[in-house]
């Protein structure tokens, strides 16, 4: 049994809990948030106890740290040097920098820890598919994708705490999109050449809109849109790919659908699944392969830095 503590018992940490709850041989130790309402409201209702101090945290195999974004470097590496911890989960992104995240590492490697990072979109079921069928060469040659996340998040929203804000945030593409960045990276490797144009439509500290039309070193060329401006609701996400030997569309709230397949040799899958939650499938595939201990299914730590170096790049 792996014994948990969550740091951060924000809105994110419903996700961790409920997932956590669906795996065996993983538990919810303790949880910590620095406003003592929402610890001892998390604490009470799990029957764990419950801290205001990360510091204090003492015994437990793995901290899942869900704070805000811009927060995760500072309290990853204070974890690390300051907890006994052997492990540390971190929610995306796990820096709004190349340098923090860098750093970060530093800090984490030199207390002898490992690091978790969130990127449960790569669990996606039909995402690990597409990855299967790119590397084992069955598409032949990729050509071009087109990858879309047009959502709505409203005034509001942008006036709770650390919404929309530079330092905390980061914009559309690390709070929102960063799922999508990511799986271009995970699907298409290191960004050769790129374009793109980014806008505070919305007078935000960051951007809301953005769209970029990219070149990997593999050749692969395509476009990503992303935007938090949608009238009223989310509207779209979708990933188009085009290749030698097939077409693929997948959409849905979370890429759990495919609504177009074309490939040589392959029937359409039957793998659509429906989620009843905004997280996108994942979290608990995560909390899976940490109570089997199965570390290599986490993205290295050179796969993490690309990927955080692509996202500085595309932010224009
Ligand atoms: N993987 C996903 O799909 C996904 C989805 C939503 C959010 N997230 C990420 O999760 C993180 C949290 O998002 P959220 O929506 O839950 O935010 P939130 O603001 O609802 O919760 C953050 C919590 O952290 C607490 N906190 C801040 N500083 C702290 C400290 N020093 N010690 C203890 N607690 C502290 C806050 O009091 C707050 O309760 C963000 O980085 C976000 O990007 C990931």
């Amino acid at each position: 049994m792996k014994t948990i503590a969550l740091v951060g018992c924000g809105r994110v940490s419903a996700r961790h809990v409920e997932a956590i709850a669906d795996t065996k041989c993983v538990q919810i130790a303790m949880v910590c948030d620095k406003i003592e309402e929402r610890a001892k409201a998390l604490g009470e209702k799990l029957g764990v106890p419950y801290l205001t101090d990360y510091r204090q945290i003492k015994g437990v195999d793995v901290i899942s740290v869900l704070t805000p974004s811009g927060l995760h470097p500072r309290h990853v590496s204070n974890i690390a040097e300051l907890t006994d911890a052997p492990y540390i989960v971190c929610e995306k992104p796990l820096s709004l920098t190349l340098r923090e995240a860098y750093e970060v590492y530093r800090r984490v490697e030199k207390a002898g820890k490992v690091l978790l990072p969130v990127y449960q979109n790569r669990y996606n079921p039909l995402v690990k598919m597409i990855k299967d069928l790119i590397d084992s060469g069955q598409l032949g040659r990729i050509y071009q994708f087109g990858c879309n996340a047009y959502w709505n998040r409203n005034d509001d929203y942008f006036k709770i705490d650390w919404h929309g804000t530079a330092e905390f945030d980061g914009g559309v593409l690390y709070t929102q999109a960063s799922h999508y960045v990511d799986m271009l990276h995970f699907f298409f490797g290191e960004l050769e050449d790129h374009k793109g144009i980014g806008g505070s439509l919305r007078n935000l500290d960051v951007y809301d809109t953005v769209s970029a039309v990219m070149r990997f070193r593999s050749g692969v060329i395509g476009t990503l849109s992303t935007t938090v401006s949608v009238y009223k609701t989310n509207y779209l996400t979708e990933f188009t790919l085009i290749a030698e030997k097939g077409t693929i569309r997948l959409s849905g709230t979370n890429l759990n659908k495919i609504d177009f397949w074309n490939v040589e040799g392959m029937e359409k899958p039957d793998m659509d699944f429906t989620i009843n939650h905004q997280y996108g499938k994942g979290h608990d595939t995560m909390y899976q392969y940490i109570a089997d201990e199965r570390w290599e299914m986490f993205p290295s730590k050179e796969d993490v830095l690309s990927g955080i170096g692509m996202m500085e790049k595309l932010s224009y």
